[in-house]
């Protein structure tokens, strides 16, 4: 269906470093990111580890699409639309479970874990023509994993996972392959929502090491030894940051004494044999303390294993989810350490989250006006800094840089501009 889509070129100067504000609050553009930028994109989902048996079903979202992610009984993961094909209502209701079938609580239509229509009350009462096997659940495009995340897109186009994440598989490894035995949800989901456009949550997590200081002072200085304020090695830290041509980024302190911040988990690991595993220019990096977003909407931070997703809910609200991933091998005790490490930091009443949620819904709140909202942002730092720098795969910069941000939008820019495989006559 072709809808009139708008050339978001004249929002961006890219190379001078300056970004239109418009892009995080304009209701028709939202409209288009939903067409063009999520709906062709590959999107995380869901963690392996959640689906252990036939039947084990979690829903969620794709853009603001509601899906059904189910293992089937060929134990295959698939995705569906969480919309009855009979009236759109949604099919499942629950958060997450076990079931042998999703049966709409409207009309009755009931569907197999694999998407296929298996029983229509009345049906006498359908013309002979009606097949059931052209009424399952709207299925996704595509569906892989990457060591343990699952990923789906609804572009049939798209390149294969592998090659959409592209080089950043290095750098997600960095979390996803410390243990041969790979990662595994520990505890609940935690689901909270803020007053803020997604992109700004996604553009930080890429790109943002410059607000650590500033913005969690008051959480450094409880970290801190001393409790005075935050270490010199923390505010002067060296530290590289990885900006991908598709979008993705990643930033990191580079020590060769970084090291994670939980004491048991930091006495869990054999630093020596996570150097062997996986080089020194990880260990040394983006192994503890980094920051990441995997375009569009899926963030991650390796030293308390929380991954989470910034759900679209129109241009004013994010929806944020967020999983502790930990290694499989640790014995519970370290697998519960994390956790609550990662509850302390960054679950939504933790010392960093609440100040990162704060500035987004600030940032949003002050685009209302006509005046703040028409604004041009600078998003200048680092630039023409990055370089290949021999230790870290493509082009890296400073710590302290908007590289990976203006990565990120470059990206944006193009999907926005791009019609996407639905788009037939545009
Ligand atoms: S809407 Fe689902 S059965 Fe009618
Ligand atoms: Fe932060």
């Amino acid at each position: 269906m072709a809808r009139l889509s708008e050339d978001v070129s004249r929002y961006f100067d890219l190379d001078r470093g300056l970004v239109d504000r418009a892009i995080f609050h304009d209701a028709a553009l939202y409209r288009q990111e939903l067409r063009r930028v999520f709906a062709p994109s590959w999107l995380f989902l869901a963690h392996e580890s959640q689906f252990r048996k036939p039947g084990d079903f979690f829903t969620t979202y794709m853009g603001e699409d509601p899906v059904i992610v189910a293992m089937g009984r060929d134990r295959k993961l698939r995705a569906f639309l969480n919309a009855c094909r009979h009236r759109g209502m949604r099919v499942c209701r629950a958060d997450a479970g076990a079931t042998k079938a999703f049966t709409c609580s409207y009309h009755g239509w009931s569907y197999d874990t694999s998407g296929k229509l298996v029983n229509v009350p009345n049906d006498e009462d359908y013309p002979a023509h009606f097949d059931r096997e052209q009424w399952g659940l709207t299925e996704v495009a595509q569906l892989d994993t990457y060591k343990g995340l699952v990923f789906a897109t609804w572009n049939p186009t798209a390149p294969p996972l592998v090659e959409a994440l592209g080089q950043m598989t290095w750098y997600m490894d960095a979390m996803l392959d410390r243990d041969p035995e790979g990662t595994e949800v520990v505890g609940g989901i935690h689901k909270w929502v803020l007053e803020g456009n997604w992109k700004l949550a996604a553009e930080q997590f890429a790109s943002d090491w410059y607000h650590v200081n500033i913005s969690h002072a008051s959480a450094l200085m409880v970290m801190s030894p001393s409790g005075k304020g935050p270490r010199t090695e923390i505010v002067q830290t060296p530290g590289r940051q990885y900006t991908d041509p598709l979008g993705h980024g990643a930033g990191f302190p580079t020590h060769p004494k970084s090291r994670f911040d939980d004491r048991v988990v930091h006495g869990y690991y054999d630093y020596e044999a996570l150097r062997e595993r996986l080089g020194d220019a990880r260990a040394e990096g983006p192994m503890t303390t980094g920051h990441a977003t995997v375009f569009p909407n899926f963030s991650y931070l390796p030293v308390n294993g929380s991954v989470r997703v910034w759900h679209p809910k129109g241009p004013d609200r994010m929806e944020v989810w967020a999983w502790t991933i930990v290694d499989r091998s640790m014995p519970d005790e370290v697998k519960d350490a994390q956790r609550l490490y990662n509850l302390r930091t960054f679950g939504p009443t933790g010392i960093f989250e609440q100040d990162d949620g704060e500035n987004w819904s600030e940032c949003q709140a002050t685009a209302h006006g006509f005046m703040a909202g028409s604004m041009t942002l600078n998003y200048q730092m680092g630039l023409g800094l990055e370089s290949e720098d021999g230790i870290h795969p493509g082009t890296t910069g400073r710590l302290y840089s908007d590289g990976a941000a203006r990565g990120f939008y470059a990206r944006w820019r193009d999907l926005m501009n791009t019609p996407a495989w639905h788009e037939k006559d545009s």
